[in-house]
């Protein structure tokens, strides 16, 4: 898919999203969310004090709202390619519409580089030079990245196939646009038509919630005026939801590409530590973790 593509996919995202800690994975479970919110804690925790950091692909700036509220010394930096970003508090310094792959810094102004589910997306090789570019000498990283075998994917992949479906020809979406567009939104038939749309995706999709969200969004929709904008705005919304869908499958990391990247960034400082992170009591991982220090113990919350 061309990065423009991507980039518009995400502005769209964070353009309708608030800034808050749990970013692009509003629904991760409290469990999940607390023990990749330790991973951070101790990565801070190992900074230098006033320590400026770098976060790739911030979105909405999770990993940078954990870092403020943490070690508030830390001097703050996100980069993204979405040209618009939910706002996060004056004394971080955001970069939309930047890409990971040429990044607008000095070399080595950074102590610290961080990603959360984001630099897997990019063209990981040029990435990676441009971390080194302009990491300072000693200085560390921690990327949380998805797993190519991880819940999130697997959960992900029928979510794409409903969305599919539902912007398809004989789709609930596509039905309800051309019921309006042919003026028939009030006609008895094209509301058995789209029920019987909606009783069969939904047995197609059993565990999907969203077949039922979009037909009682639809329902409200052609039940009340600017039926065909609002209908064409959630179909541009469900595509773009697919776009971010099939670049998480494409930038997931198999075993394989991750031990390349962890090769990649070992080869010039220091060794790179590469990790698979589980979420406790779930056997499925959950993605993973790659950095310049190995894992330390649990640190303790600054003034708490
Ligand atoms: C899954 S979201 C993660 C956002 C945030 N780090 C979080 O944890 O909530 C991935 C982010 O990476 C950004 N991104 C992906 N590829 C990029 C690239 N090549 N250059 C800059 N940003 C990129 C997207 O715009 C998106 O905001």
């Amino acid at each position: 898919m061309p990065l423009k593509q991507d980039a518009n996919a995400w502005t769209h995202y964070w353009s309708k999203a608030s800034a808050k800690p749990r970013g692009c994975l509003p629904d991760l479970p409290g469990v999940a969310a607390d023990h990749i919110q330790e991973i951070w804690l101790q990565f801070f925790a190992s900074l230098p004090l006033g320590a400026r950091l770098l976060d790739l692909g911030t979105g909405g700036g999770a990993v940078l709202i954990e870092a403020q509220a943490f070690r508030p010394d830390l001097r703050l930096t996100g980069v993204d390619y979405a040209t618009v970003l939910p706002e996060l508090n004056k004394a971080i310094t955001l970069y939309p519409g930047t890409r990971l792959e040429n990044l607008p810094f000095d070399d080595g102004k950074f102590e610290a580089i961080t990603s959360q589910f984001a630099i897997e997306y990019s063209n990981v090789s040029a990435t990676i030079q441009e971390v080194y570019r302009v990491l300072a000498f000693a200085g560390s990283y921690l990327f949380i990245c998805h797993h190519a075998d991880g819940v999130i994917v697997r959960d992900n992949l029928p979510r794409l196939k409903a969305l599919r479906e539902a912007i398809s020809p004989a789709g609930l979406l596509y039905t309800a646009i051309q019921a309006v567009r042919q003026q028939k939104k009030s006609a008895p038939e094209t509301w058995q038509q789209l029920a019987r749309i909606f009783t069969a995706t939904q047995h197609k999709h059993p565990d999907q919630s969203l077949v039922k969200e979009l037909a009682d969004d639809i329902a409200r929709i052609m039940a009340g005026p600017d039926s065909l904008e609002k209908l064409l705005a959630m179909r541009q919304a469900v595509e773009m939801e697919g776009q971010r869908i099939m670049a998480l499958e494409k930038g997931a990391l198999t075993e394989n590409r991750a031990k390349i990247l962890a090769e990649a960034l070992s080869s010039k400082q220091q060794p790179a530590h590469l990790e698979v992170v589980h979420v406790p009591g779930v056997s499925a991982p959950f993605a993973w973790r790659i950095s310049s220090q190995p894992r330390m113990m649990a640190p303790t919350r600054l003034g708490g």
